[in-house]
């Protein structure tokens, strides 16, 4: 790419977090594809990351920090202004709603003046940072109402926004008793960009019914009096190369070939998955445990390793969450573990990416089955580990990545026996089948990597809007 203005990315996470321990305060990495793919950019243009990062931050994280090749811009917020702004109405209300989940929603005034205070504290680090002509880039729900307040103080840069989770129907939005603020927020941006066709259109309409203004298509935006916002759908992919390249490790693949050793299962299953309710862990459990019932021989020669990582623990939901899911777990070792084999292993614990890719390499079938989900990497880094080889992806229609990866076994994820016949198409698919739908998931997950969206969004940003991807 041809380094063009300089970039300001804006996220509530950062790319790194500050940590203290008994040894006193840590930066650490946090692990995760767009932070790699900016690296690149924001070295080739300049330009910083501004985020939360932390209660631990100071207010400028220099470049070399962790690694980074850019400085990190700290956001500084309260406890309890994280405790609102972030768990309250990012978590709470936003979250479960975008997910189609309204009965989990907590609308709390409260809530929102904390979401109101941090956006306002946000926008104000981009002021502080901004120089004319630069591109700012905001990641997320969590900051819907930057842009709208970058725009009203009249900061002389382009603005685009990435909704990295699903846009739900205006039946499911308009409840939202902040809906015009939000979507007025949001269209401060010059470009907003969206995961699927679905979500940009769930949006387009919103904006069409709550706030009343006329939209277009071809190129897809919202017609203001003075200006247009492109609206594009541009589904984010991963870093391919690194996870290919890491699953064809001889020091990968023997941790695989031992794994596989140690579950001594002729199929092994896997689910990888942050501790959330959207993402159906309750449900695939309920679904595999009807395959267990349904096919008694298969009790011996399969196993499900369900690894589930801690995620928003102040919440109470993700906490009761927990309970269900250890219940359901033992509930099923207990029923089907015979002679000191148990079909199902369980993890709660976030693994290095080595070791993520050893089990992804190990595993004959991936369970991604979320209730609700913007995309799902999970699904991407699965295919990418299998190198167009063998290897089966149980796949939920409602997860973004479905979009993509129609060659995978499609299932409703709210639907235990569709999952359970799922499970037996996955287990009794032919070898010559498994291979010819894994090339073509492979070719399309190769095509579209992380570095291709992040250039995609940035050349569009730049050059003022422009037409949407489809999916391939
Ligand atoms: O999917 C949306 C997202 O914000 C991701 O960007 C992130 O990995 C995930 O949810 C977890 O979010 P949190 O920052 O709350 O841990």
């Amino acid at each position: 790419m041809a380094p063009g203005p300089r970039l300001l990315v804006v996220s509530n996470r950062a790319p790194v977090e500050v940590v203290r321990s008994a040894d006193g305060v840590r930066v650490v990495r946090t692990v995760g594809g767009l932070a790699g793919a900016l690296n690149d950019v924001l070295r080739q243009r300049g330009g910083l990351w501004i985020a939360w990062v932390g209660l631990h931050a100071g207010e400028e994280l220099p470049p070399g920090t962790a690694g980074l090749s850019y400085p990190i811009r700290a956001v500084r917020l309260k406890e309890r202004e994280v405790n609102n702004y972030y768990a309250g109405f990012a978590n709470q209300v936003l979250w479960p709603l975008c997910h189609m989940f309204p009965s989990r929603c907590a609308f709390q005034a409260a809530y929102w003046d904390a979401y109101r205070v941090a956006n306002e504290r946000f926008a104000a680090a981009v002021q502080a940072a901004a120089e004319p002509g630069d591109l700012v880039w905001v990641h997320d729900f969590h900051l819907c109402l930057v842009p709208g307040l970058l725009r009203a103080a009249g900061l002389p840069a382009r603005v685009g926004v990435f909704w990295h989770i699903p846009f739900p129907p205006p039946s499911v939005f308009g409840i939202l008793r902040w809906r015009a603020e939000l979507l007025g927020g949001l269209l401060g941006a010059d470009l907003i960009g969206f995961q699927t066709e679905q979500d940009a259109g769930n949006f387009v309409e919103s904006v069409r019914q709550f706030l009343e203004l006329p939209v277009a298509d071809h190129p897809q935006r919202v017609v203001l009096p003075e200006r247009e916002v492109h609206i594009i759908a541009l589904p984010i992919g991963i870093d391919y190369q690194s996870f290919r390249a890491q699953a064809e490790d001889p020091a990968v693949r023997d941790k695989a070939a031992r794994l596989r050793v140690a579950l001594g299962a002729e199929k092994v299953m896997l689910g990888v998955d942050r501790l959330d309710y959207t993402k159906g862990i309750l449900e695939r459990l309920r679904g595999y445990e009807r395959f267990l019932e349904r096919q008694p021989e298969w009790r011996r020669r399969v196993c499900l390793v369900q690894i589930t990582v801690p995620s928003r623990d102040r919440v109470p939901q993700y906490r009761e969450m927990k309970r269900s899911i250890d219940e359901t777990v033992g509930r099923i070792a207990g029923r089907f573990s015979f002679e000191g084999r148990t079909p199902l292993q369980y993890m709660y614990t976030s693994l290095p990416r080595e070791a993520l890719a050893a089990h992804y390499v190990a595993a004959d079938v991936a369970l991604v089955t979320p209730l609700r989900d913007g995309m799902n990497l999970v699904a991407k880094e699965y295919v990418a580990c299998r190198g167009g080889q063998d290897g089966v992806l149980l796949l939920s229609e409602f997860a973004g990545a479905a979009q993509e990866l129609r060659e995978a076994v499609l299932v409703n994820p709210y639907d235990a026996e569709g999952i359970r016949r799922g499970l037996e198409t996955c287990v009794f698919m032919p070898a010559e089948e498994r291979r010819r739908r894994m090339r073509v998931l492979d070719d399309r997950v190769a095509r579209r990597p992380i570095g291709w969206w992040t250039a995609e969004f940035i050349e569009r940003l730049t050059a003022g809007g422009g037409t949407a991807a489809t999916a391939a």
